[in-house]
């Protein structure tokens, strides 16, 4: 019998930490009913205690979420663990993961609290969080950087404490494999307690070592990864779930460990997170990117063809591509459509939504012959982005001709008011968000503008990502149409949407 090995999720606590990433409740809601679907063990579902956006998520998520350990994080301070005790009450199936730094740097220059202050607080922590669950985590920020001997006292005084699982960071990504690993070995050798833990790691991918250095720790007896769909987190990111599990899974003879994770769902949760946090996934990842199971050279495909395993280790099938089949197309009716809605773990509040979405699937249909699932994601997030439009697109005009200055005419409704504004631009977006400035006046900063093909072919939807930022508030705005001209509309209205929202939060910080 294989020991497994757990899979922890923080894409939507240290993956929300990406400059940029910030996502709303309902689509944190959506990317972790897709965990869960895909057998992740344990969502790390946000930070509560760092603003009431983070708050309402983490309890989002723990009522959504039944087939996975729903988890906040929290410093090893007893407001913040209440604050996520009272997030997670909703659910029987919780996670506390509560840490504090441990690194001499950490301590002297961030916490100013000498290795015995650490001590205690780490155990009142602890203690603490056990009032609310069992399923206690206990992680000593930068353990990379900190001192052995002053590690293994910590995780001992941890474990006595009622610490079920002892996760060891490379917060800044700064350790080598074998180091690593070596460190996880000499924790589990060293500390008296230590089979009473789990251990777990989190790597961070600073110098692109987060998921060799997760493995190593595997190969030296960690049980849990904690780890993120597409590699997303704070700076260069955190070791990506996909390419942990495959390399697992690929190679079952050498870990000796598997996961429970469901594969085929993997390309599907890296779309998801993509298209909703706006940042694309590169060509040639591992797992996940376009080419990755893609064969140029002439000498690979004449192999392949002849035997598949000549070059392919894995089949492009089992980690989910290929898996969006055609499936509805424009004379499907009510009941296919909302039953695929709900294979795809999509739950809509009310008949009027499933109505509008639908109407906006006949449209899509109408204009583009197969349809997706990836096409009904971006119709879900386009049609469920904000609970009201403050500003909705009623009409566009935009023209693009060589040798001619772009222009662009928008109507837009206004709360209750239609307005209308035009301009000139160097491009047909630029003119389409110029003459939608003169209307809002929303003076806010525009950090990013991506499209994306949602499928393949002339005839796919683009999705457009727009990022703005005002007075510290970061909003992405998502848009999809075959059109993306209207598509970049929609996203930018959207996005000025999202910032004029009360609800809109701030990005959290550690
Ligand atoms: O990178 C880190 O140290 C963290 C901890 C909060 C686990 O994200
Ligand atoms: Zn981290």
């Amino acid at each position: 019998m294989r020991e497994h090995l757990v899979i922890f999720d923080t894409t939507l606590r240290d993956g929300e930490q990406s400059p940029g990433a910030s996502m709303t409740m309902e689509e944190k809601v959506r990317i972790a009913r897709q965990l869960e679907r895909m057998g992740v063990d344990v969502i790390e579902a946000g930070f509560p205690a760092a603003s009431r956006g983070d708050f309402e998520a983490v309890r989002a998520v723990a009522e959504a979420v039944s087939n996975s350990t729903v988890c906040g994080l929290a410093r090893a301070i007893e407001a913040d663990i209440d604050r996520t005790g009272e997030a997670l009450q909703i659910n029987q199936n919780v996670r506390i993961h509560t840490f504090i730094a441990t690194s001499p740097i950490h301590m002297k220059n961030k916490l100013r609290m000498s290795p015995d202050q650490v001590i205690d607080q780490a155990i009142k922590a602890v203690k603490w969080a056990r009032q609310y669950t069992d399923n206690v985590e206990f992680s000593p920020e930068d353990a990379g950087r900190s001192e052995i001997d002053f590690l293994c006292r910590v995780l001992e005084a941890v474990i006595d404490a009622g610490a079920r699982t002892l996760n060891i960071p490379d917060t800044v990504g700064y350790t080598m494999p074998d180091q690593f690993g070596g460190l996880i070995r000499t924790l589990r050798e060293r500390i008296p307690n230590s089979d009473k833990a789990v251990f777990s790691v989190h790597c961070h991918n600073d110098l692109g070592l987060a998921v060799a250095n997760s493995l190593f720790a595997v190969m030296n007896g960690a049980r849990q990864v904690e780890c993120t769909i597409n590699g997303l987190g704070e700076r260069a990111g955190n070791a990506a779930l996909e390419e942990v599990v495959m390399a697992v899974r690929t190679r079952q003879d050498y870990f000796p460990c598997d996961t429970r994770i469901d594969t085929t769902q993997i390309v599907p949760a890296s779309k998801l997170v993509s298209g909703i946090t706006g940042f694309p996934v590169q060509p040639n990842k591992a797992i996940v990117g376009a080419n990755a199971f893609a064969h140029e050279s002439g000498i690979h495909q004449d192999g392949v063809l002849k035997h598949r395993e000549t070059y392919e280790i894995m089949r492009a099938e089992d980690v989910g591509w290929g898996a969006n089949k055609l499936l509805l197309g424009k004379h499907s009716g009510r009941n296919a459509f909302r039953s695929r809605l709900k294979e795809l773990g999509i739950k809509l509040e009310s008949e009027e939504k499933l109505n509008a979405i639908f109407m906006r699937f006949k449209d899509l249909a109408d204009k583009k012959h197969e349809i997706f699932d990836e096409d009904l994601h971006a119709l879900v997030s386009d049609e469920a982005q904000i609970p009201e439009e403050h500003y909705r697109l009623l009409s566009l005009h935009a023209v693009s001709e060589t040798g001619e200055i772009p222009f662009a005419q928008v109507v837009i409704a206004v709360g209750g008011s239609e307005k209308q504004a035009e301009s000139e631009g160097s491009g047909p977006v630029d003119a389409t968000f110029r003459a939608i400035e003169k209307i809002l006046d929303s003076r806010a900063e525009l950090q990013l503008f991506s499209v994306n093909n949602i499928t393949s072919g002339t005839d796919a939807q683009g999705e457009v990502t727009v990022r703005l930022q005002k007075a510290g508030r970061i909003a992405n705005g998502h848009g999809a149409d075959t059109d993306i001209i209207a598509a970049s509309a929609k996203a930018y209205l959207s996005a000025c949407n999202k910032l004029h929202s009360s609800l809109e939060r701030t990005h959290p910080q550690i």
